[in-house]
């Protein structure tokens, strides 16, 4: 397999481009190399520039949920396009979006779309601080929420919990009314409650997919929800991932919990720029022009995402694809298990719904602390291996592989015959 025209763009992307990405988690600076340049994707399959194509399990970190270039999809969007690409006005089709996804989230009378998940939740956390008058939040350390100040907080280290900035550039007052929890500790959470009197919330991923896939355990979801009401603080819920993905109701419909503030992403715009955050009449009536809480957008609602976003949710509706993810995901675990063990190389593996990963550890995993004792270069070697019996991963271990609903048999078939090969390769490190 040849990388040549791939590594000539990344020589000239050096020149004007950072790092020759426009998202750091494109770059394959935890698996050597250099990235791949795609030229094209349809179905299942993802086309590189030197015309090498891949199952893709990356999906565009998720979005993608129906395979690339879904025929209702690719019409619906050509359609929009007829009658132009931006207004600065409302349009229908906000309606009906707005109406698709409030009926998917009991928890959700009114919606606001925004153009990424990170807007969704820098939105979602002003507003839970204008309902609550309170300017704390706890997050997880582990979870990833966009890349706004607040909660660009280093994750897992000892650090994290000291709030210290996690990114160059974030003035430690932006994160002083950030605090840090373990994911799946509830313990850790009320700690916090003993020391502040001024926590507006918890922002969490229901399913965390930003440290590898981890689950909650128990009744984590729902005792933290009790738990929440009984101090007057919200549940904000970041399904980014796993809204649609997990269930059309997202991790909320399966868990059985409802939040106050939901955020939104990926999924919903298939595959353009959208975000949203919804919640319940009283809190949607802070953000203005009904209320107080100031947030806007130029490209908000653009009518092409609309497009994309409405053909997207109304096919994975008629579908249902749910039952068939968890099929192929318990398919893609015991292989990967069954190889592991044949050819001794100590692995975990998390799924959730159609989002799976190994982790290159002997532990359970079940915060971040956990995946961190994964052996990132035994990671690096399968990615490599995957990606050479033409199995496009992310270039990370701490990020889950997504399945779409235009996987084949054929294309099992071959992504378990590449785990095997690519175990293989890592017993003989
Ligand atoms: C759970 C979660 N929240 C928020 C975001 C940020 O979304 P975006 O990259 O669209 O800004 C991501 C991105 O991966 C995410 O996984």
């Amino acid at each position: 397999m040849e990388f040549k025209k791939s590594q000539e763009l990344y020589n000239k992307g050096l020149v004007n481009l950072v790092g020759a990405v426009n998202s750091p988690v494109r770059a394959f600076a935890s698996v050597g190399g250099n990235p791949l340049f795609i030229k094209k994707a349809k179905g299942s399959k993802i086309t590189d520039v030197d015309g090498n194509s891949y199952i893709d399990l990356v999906l565009s970190y998720g979005p993608m949920i129906l395979g690339h270039r879904h025929k209702k999809v690719q019409k619906a969007i050509t359609k929009a396009l007829k009658n132009g690409y931006s207004f600065g006005a409302s349009t229908k089709n906000e309606i009906k979006l707005a109406k698709i996804v409030c009926d998917a989230f009991p928890g959700m009378d009114k919606v606001r779309f925004v153009n990424s998940g990170t807007e969704a939740v820098l939105s979602g956390i002003r507003l839970a601080r204008a309902y609550t008058g309170k300017d704390k939040i706890i997050k997880f350390a582990g979870c990833y929420h966009g890349h706004q100040d607040a909660l660009l907080v280093a994750a897992g280290s000892g650090l994290a919990t000291l709030s210290l900035p996690g990114s160059k550039g974030v003035p430690e007052g932006a994160v002083k009314n950030t605090l840090i929890a373990n994911y799946n500790d509830l313990e850790s959470v009320k700690a916090h409650f003993e020391a502040h009197d001024d926590i507006a919330g918890v922002i969490l991923e229901p399913v965390a997919g930003n440290m590898g896939v981890v689950t909650p355990q128990n009744n984590f979801l729902k005792e933290l929800k009790v738990y929440l009401q009984s101090k007057g603080a919200l549940l904000i819920v970041d399904e980014v991932m796993t809204g649609f993905r997990s269930k059309f109701g997202g991790a909320q419909e399966l868990f059985d919990v409802e939040a106050d503030i939901t955020c939104l992403g990926k999924v919903i715009g298939g595959g353009f720029p959208v975000g949203a955050y919804g919640a319940r009449n009283e809190i949607m009536e802070m953000v203005a022009p009904l209320g107080g809480m100031y947030q806007a957008g130029t490209l908000s609602g653009n009518p092409i995402a609309m497009a994309a976003g409405i053909s997207t949710l109304t096919e994975l509706k008629k579908q249902n694809p749910y039952e068939k993810f968890n099929e192929i995901a318990q398919i893609i675990e015991v292989f990967l298990l069954e190889s592991a063990k044949k050819y001794g190389v100590e692995i975990t593996v998390n799924r959730f719904g159609s989002m799976i990963n190994p982790f290159f550890t002997n532990k359970e995993v079940t915060n971040f602390e956990d995946a961190q004792t994964s052996d990132t270069k035994k990671y690096a070697t399968f990615f490599w291996e995957m990606t050479k019996n033409g199995v496009f991963l992310p270039p990370s271990q701490f990020e889950a592989w997504f399945l779409s609903s235009a996987l084949t048999e054929k294309d099992i078939q071959k992504i378990t015959n590449a785990i095997d090969k690519s175990m293989e390769a890592v017993s003989k490190m």
